[in-house]
């Protein structure tokens, strides 16, 4: 079958590979249909993220039909059923499956040992990821063997289109989570740094959850004129000073719950002092990830805030200042998320009309020209939101 696979820094080839197969009676075989690059992929373009190998399958936004099913799966599972694949990989069956917390679950990561000297513990299998997270095959290809497929899978009706169901397998649970840990309440402020369409999707939930006013900065015109669209004010950082501008829009007492959908790789910029510090220390292999979001929400956040962190962070970072976040009182909540807490509610939404995650894709292409779309989607050229590949 072809497949988009990693090859090392910024070198991802359409190449053929052998086809998965059923290796476990609890897998089942997906055709996809549809797949997405997400921003978690670019920290693997940038060989960010230990622990990849040349000839890694990417991608873990894939959705399709099944058309094959092994011993184990056949109750909740038969060919022909159309799923979304959760780009986590869950047991179902773990104390911490139990509880919910799937991007956790203690017994989807087959290569766990690593996972457990990487993070302390390991945590949940994912697709197309590092081998500290199981280094299974992704879904940016024309077959998906979905590991746990009894449990890894959310069934979807036919006649909604694939525009509309895909995100359901991370950005828009993603986005959903990033504002629900936020512990919004009636009459508050809001602010989501990153308007990548992970911010996209935390925005409108923000919205949907009740915040009266979300501000939503970055400095890509088309992503502010989005986030716009949804009713949010928009602060260019480039342009501005967001500190200024948030205590501008609150009165000076700052936001109440400050999101970062930004993660490891901040803007590097002039009027940025510290990402030029943190991009040297970065190629002196002496700090992992670019924090200046963390920094400046911790300064931003009102006291006795919450800080919820959805962008993703690979390692260890510097000059975070803790003694502000503890004097001020702060709440920090942060996870990979745990989608199918979300996706059974999220997909009653869609049905109903009241959410359309489809408005975030700017570029519908075929599998074959996901390599240049790597590095139109990394370098935000043409006005590129999100990328959505069909084989
Ligand atoms: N926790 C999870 O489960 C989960 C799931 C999916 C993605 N993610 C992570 O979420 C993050 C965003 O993903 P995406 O797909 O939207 O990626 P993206 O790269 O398209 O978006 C990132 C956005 O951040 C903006 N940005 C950079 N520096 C900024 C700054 N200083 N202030 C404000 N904005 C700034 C960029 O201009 C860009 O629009 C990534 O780190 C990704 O790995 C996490
Ligand atoms: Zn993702
Ligand atoms: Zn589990």
């Amino acid at each position: 079958m072809k497949a988009l696979v990693w090859h090392g820094k910024e070198d991802v080839r359409y190449d053929t590979v052998s086809d998965p197969e059923i290796a476990h009676p609890r897998d089942a075989i997906i055709k996809v249909t549809s797949c997405a690059i997400c921003g978690s992929d670019l920290h693997l373009f940038h060989n960010l993220i230990p622990a990849m190998l040349p000839g890694d399958v990417l991608g873990h936004e894939s959705m399709g039909e099944v058309v094959e099913v092994g011993s184990a799966a056949k109750d909740s599972l038969k060919v022909g059923d159309r799923v979304v694949i959760p780009f986590t990989i869950q047991c179902g069956e773990c104390d911490q499956c139990k509880r919910g917390n799937f991007s956790v679950c203690q017994r989807s990561n087959r290569k766990g040992e690593l996972g457990d000297k990487a993070f302390g513990h390991r945590t949940a299998g994912l697709f197309g990821y590092t081998h500290l997270t199981g280094g299974y095959a992704g879904g940016q290809a024309e077959y998906l063997r979905v590991p746990f497929a009894d449990t890894t899978h959310l069934k979807v009706p036919d006649g909604i289109d694939d525009e509309k169901l895909l995100f359901l397998s991370d950005i828009l649970p993603t986005g959903w989570q990033a504002a629900v840990q936020a512990d919004i309440e009636p009459g508050d402020t809001v602010a989501v740094w990153g308007c990548g369409p992970v911010g996209q999707m935390t925005i409108r939930s923000a919205i949907l959850l009740g915040a009266e006013q979300v501000i939503a900065i970055d400095c890509l015109p088309e992503r502010l004129s989005m986030a716009a669209a949804a009713g949010a004010i928009t602060v260019n950082f480039e342009e501005e000073s967001v500190l200024e501008r948030l205590n501008e829009l609150t009165g000076g007492e700052g936001p109440h719950k400050c999101i970062d959908a930004v993660g490891s790789e901040n803007h590097v910029n002039i009027g940025q002092p510290d990402t030029i510090l943190d991009r040297a220390k970065q190629m002196l292999m002496a700090e992992n990830d670019r924090p200046h979001v963390l920094r400046e929400m911790i300064y931003a956040c009102r006291p006795a805030g919450v800080i919820s962190i959805i962008g993703v962070y690979t390692g260890l970072v510097d000059k975070i200042p803790m003694g502000q976040a503890m004097n001020k009182g702060l709440t920090f909540r942060m996870a990979q998320a745990h989608v199918p807490r979300w996706t059974p509610d999220l997909l009653r939404r869609i049905e109903d009309g009241q959410i359309d995650p489809s408005f975030v894709i700017t570029h519908k292409v075929s599998l074959s020209d996901g390599p240049e779309m790597y590095r139109t989607f990394r370098d935000k050229a043409d006005g590129c939101i999100k990328v959505m590949l069909q084989p």
